[in-house]
């Protein structure tokens, strides 16, 4: 994480701290962020001061940042290649995003499809911070001049706004922020519901089976996919009205790195039952490393502590000089 060690291009991306971290999250982003460390700058952060938008318990909270942090870096970030911190940790974020606030219209985020969503599920709850929420996202990014932010297509809409907010500061004041471009991983990636294989995989369904989390244990990840549904053909093969089969054979070429060809003639001649239990199998050796690794991690605290310490020094070191040049381009008194 050498400052000088520039030219390579600078990506920046957040996942907020939920509870569980699901095998979609794996194969559709959290994989991509490794192996995006060698080829770029890469600057990751646990987004926590997002996710007080709905109401978090405070010990459960405290948890869930910490389990995420120790997840993710037992799924491979690696801190001495990419500065990974715990936005909340990191001042420079919230003091950006106010200023942004004064340069984001509320038409704009009214527009915002998530907002609007979320609104729609915590009718008792539809706090400022809920509306405004695109704007410190804005401020993530634009603070390390990111040049690629990974996303999923969920978040484009405010990577967009990003853009036009960051546009309209320079546009105002002169170059200051670097326009930063949505890097949307493979489309090969995209995982989905066990239950449902035309709705993506997500933590939020109610039905559990429908999801894996990464912490699941081995005998629960079998269960699940025993009952993940099929269709009545009985043939392991990509086609047309076959999701929960396509979405099997993704999952399995995922883990395993083969292709769709190589596992369909595995499978030739086997039934569902027995391609079921090689997919869950599979998945049980893909995440058996990163859960010996997580449960290490999660018991050595004072390692966990000095990473994001140092990746948190790294990030505001490298922020507070977006957001001094902000300042002084709007004409704040120098402290
Ligand atoms: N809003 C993103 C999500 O819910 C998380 C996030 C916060 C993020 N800040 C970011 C993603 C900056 C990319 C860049 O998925």
């Amino acid at each position: 994480m050498s400052e000088t060690a520039e030219k390579k291009k600078v990506i920046f991306s957040a996942i907020q701290p939920s509870g569980t971290i699901t095998l979609g999250n794996y194969l559709g982003a959290l994989q991509n962020w490794v192996k995006l460390q060698d080829d770029y700058n890469c600057i990751y952060a646990v987004a926590d001061l997002h996710a007080i938008t709905v109401r978090q318990d405070p010990k459960a909270f405290r948890q869930n940042i910490l389990n995420a942090y120790a997840l993710f870096i037992a799924c491979g970030i690696d801190t001495e290649k990419s500065p990974f911190f715990i936005q909340s940790h990191v001042h420079t974020h919230a003091e950006l995003a106010w200023v942004l606030n004064c340069y984001t219209q509320f038409g704009e985020l009214s527009r915002m499809t998530q907002f609007k969503d979320k609104s729609q599920k915590h009718a008792d709850n539809i706090n400022a911070g809920l509306f405004t929420y695109p704007s410190l996202m804005a401020a993530d990014i634009l603070l390390y001049q990111a040049d690629l932010v990974p996303i999923g297509i969920d978040q484009k809409q405010h990577l967009e706004l990003t853009r036009n907010i960051a546009e309209r500061f320079n546009g105002i004041y002169g170059n200051t922020f670097r326009i930063p471009e949505a890097y949307i991983g493979e489309t090969g990636a995209k995982i989905m519901s066990l239950q449902d294989p035309t709705k993506k995989m997500s933590k939020s369904d109610e039905n559990v089976n429908s999801w894996v989390a990464i912490l699941d244990k081995p005998d629960t990840i079998m269960k699940k996919f025993k009952r993940a549904v099929t269709d009545s053909e009985a043939r392991v093969c990509v086609g047309e009205g076959k999701d929960g089969i396509n979405n099997l054979i993704g999952i399995m070429s995922c883990v395993t790195g083969k292709t769709t060809d190589e596992i369909t003639a595995e499978f030739e001649g086997k039934g569902y039952g027995d391609f079921k239990t090689a997919v869950g199998e599979a998945v049980v050796e893909k995440v058996r490393p990163i859960q010996e690794r997580f449960d290490r991690l999660i018991a050595d605290k004072a390692y966990l502590e000095e990473q994001y310490r140092k990746s948190a020094e790294f990030a505001l070191r490298l922020s507070q000089r977006t957001l001094d040049k902000v300042m002084k381009k709007i004409g704040y008194v120098a402290r």
